[in-house]
């Protein structure tokens, strides 16, 4: 079977303003299953938001190629829904609107369907209640489950989502893996989850990438074998901690330490 999304020899640098030449990514090669949910982990600056840019189409790698079936990835596609680490909701709309940005941006109308939609998948993110509560009357993770709300508005094939928890607490933070795990399962997508936190990666995907540091290639590729659905008794399996000292092998540096104790103290 063809893979759905293919990073193939892939390498970028970025140039500065003075015509510097920052390299982020050298030679990373890997595939997506469609469907497959397919966790990045490694230290700051590694290049996992440029893996991100290259495959959503924002930008161009400067060696090799990514492509999404068959066809490279030449310019930003529509099939990308993306999941920032800050939800970026527009202040002076309500939560509705919100979702519905995307398309009033792209068709500048709005139709009927459309506000079904929108009204479903905010039934979906759990929000029916605070539809017409704008972002500051929302806690940090109602307000980035709005933004998950939003991605998948144009239903896109892949979902892409950059730290997307790492700014709320511990106990919110595993409740929305749970929640995104429930979202994924009732409308699958091809998703590459970026994060810093061993714990999370291991606990949602069905496979890790570790990123050496930068300019980053792939350490190990690991295909996470547990039982689904995933649950916090996951957690608990032997399984579980042997994939997350592997990965923590790898990578082990403070900045793990850092977004990984909270998850780790809850494992306590
Ligand atoms: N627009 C840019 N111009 C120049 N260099 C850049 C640019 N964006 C990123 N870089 C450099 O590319 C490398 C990879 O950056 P990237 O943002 O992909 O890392 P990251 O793994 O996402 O880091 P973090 O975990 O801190 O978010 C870094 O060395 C960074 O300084
Ligand atoms: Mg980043």
């Amino acid at each position: 079977m063809l893979p759905y999304v293919s990073f193939c020899a892939v390498g970028h640098s970025y140039t500065t303003d003075k015509g510097q030449l920052i390299p982020a990514l050298r030679d990373v090669s890997f595939s997506i299953n469609k469907h497959e949910f397919v966790a990045v982990v490694g230290p700051s600056g590694c290049g996992k938001s440029t893996l991100l840019r290259l495959l959503s189409g924002l930008m161009q790698p400067t060696k090799g190629q990514v492509r999404v079936f068959d066809h490279p990835v030449t310019q930003p596609r529509d099939d990308v829904g993306i999941v920032f680490q800050k939800p970026t909701l527009l202040p002076w709309l309500k939560v509705t609107d919100n979702v519905l940005f995307p398309l009033k941006h792209k068709f500048g109308r709005i139709t009927l369907a459309d506000r079904v939609r929108a009204a479903d998948l905010i039934e979906m993110i759990g929000l029916t209640k605070f539809a017409k509560h704008r972002p500051d009357q929302l806690s940090g993770g109602m307000q980035q489950r709005v933004g998950i709300a939003r991605a998948l508005l144009l239903d896109p094939d892949i979902l892409i989502m950059d730290e997307p928890f790492s700014a709320l607490d511990a106990l919110t933070r595993e409740m929305m893996g749970f929640e995104l795990l429930k979202i994924w399962n009732d409308a699958p997508k091809t998703v590459l989850f970026i994060t810093h936190s061993i714990s999370e990666a291991v606990l949602l995907a069905d496979k890790v990438l570790v990123m050496s540091e930068g300019p980053s290639t792939l350490a190990e590729s690991l295909d996470i074998d547990l039982p689904r659905p995933r649950s916090p008794q996951t957690m608990q399996l032997a399984a579980f901690s042997e994939y997350t000292n592997r990965i923590r092998k790898h990578i082990y540096r403070q900045s793990e330490a850092e977004s990984d104790a909270p998850l780790q103290a809850m494992l306590a």
